[in-house]
């Protein structure tokens, strides 16, 4: 564990201080800048040995992880988890015994349970980063969005950022929620009814909930994680829920920011995504691979 950075785990936003962040932003600033330029790898975890093993789908997040280790000079080894003993009924916690036997120095991992990282760092010696546990949090996009927010506006403190569509089920809501009210923020939830939490106050009407703000920030519909109940009930979701070009004029200012994977024409409209002034979406992947640069150095500097 170093000083600057004194936590042994990434499990969640909720762990960490509003200065806990600023280092990673500032140190995932500098890595960005790295990644424009002509050096491609450095030595800062040379002879570490870093294991993925994401028990759910990935694009984004295994990629920039696997990029991130081995641009900062770590062996990296992905576990397939469709090709693994867990195919076989092997439990999650003897899964992690037997890779944390091999002596890894630090492993991501991502799993469809609320937790399930928090239980894995309690039988880990090494450090364990949490790339998306089920409905509980994602504390490496919630990250790198705050990254992308600070690089367009020069600061965070103050902005109002809309966060809108599938709350309920979304781990990312859940860790931006706490990481920009901590930077000095203000957010709004905006969606329908069932897919606001219960006992959080949020906007149902979109047109509301994103009048005059700096940041629209799109999610998923998530409805592998619905019945079929809620997901019938939800009808036509683009017509009251969709951004488009027309919706967007209630806040002409607004940047619009999406974690993907993005269903175009469902959450959000294709001219929408693609605004090259408007839309963040792929500065957000950048600021990805900076961000988890970021995460590894400092849990994996002595
Ligand atoms: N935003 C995000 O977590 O994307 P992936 O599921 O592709 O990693």
């Amino acid at each position: 564990m170093n000083s600057a950075f004194p936590h042994r785990h990434l499990l969640g936003i909720e762990q960490l201080s509003a200065d806990d962040i600023r280092l990673i932003l500032d140190e995932a600033d500098n890595w960005l800048e790295f990644n424009r330029g002509p050096r491609r790898r450095l030595d800062r975890m040379a002879g570490l040995t870093q294991v993925n093993a994401f028990f759910e789908n990935s694009t984004r997040t295994l990629l920039s992880f696997e990029m991130a280790g081995k641009k900062l000079g770590a062996e990296v080894v992905n576990m397939h988890v469709a090709q693994s003993s867990v195919q076989k009924g092997e439990t999650l916690i003897d899964t992690a015994l037997t890779i944390n036997a091999m002596r890894p120095d630090i492993f991501v991992m991502r799993h469809a349970s609320d937790g399930a990282a928090e239980e894995v760092a309690a039988v880990m010696d090494c450090p364990v980063v949490n790339a998306g546990d089920g409905r509980g949090e994602h504390p490496s996009q919630a990250l790198l969005d705050a990254l992308t927010i600070r690089r367009h506006f020069g600061r965070i403190e103050g902005l109002t950022v809309a966060i809108c569509g599938d709350i309920r089920h979304s781990r990312v809501a859940r860790s931006n929620l706490k990481s920009l009210t901590k930077l000095g923020a203000h957010v709004r939830l905006v969606g329908p009814p069932s897919l606001i939490p219960q006992g959080s106050e949020g906007f149902t009407n979109f047109d509301e909930g994103i009048e005059g703000v700096d940041v629209v920030m799109m999610l998923r519909i998530q409805r592998e994680r619905m019945d079929a109940a809620m997901s019938d009930s939800l009808g036509d979701y683009h017509a009251a829920y969709g951004l488009t070009r027309d919706r967007l004029a209630k806040a002409p200012q607004a940047v619009v920011m999406h974690p993907g994977p993005m269903n175009r024409g469902v959450e959000i409209a294709s001219d929408v995504a693609d605004d090259p002034e408007r839309s963040l979406i792929l500065k957000q992947v950048e600021a990805g691979v900076a961000v988890r640069m970021a995460i590894l150095g400092l849990l994996t500097r002595t």
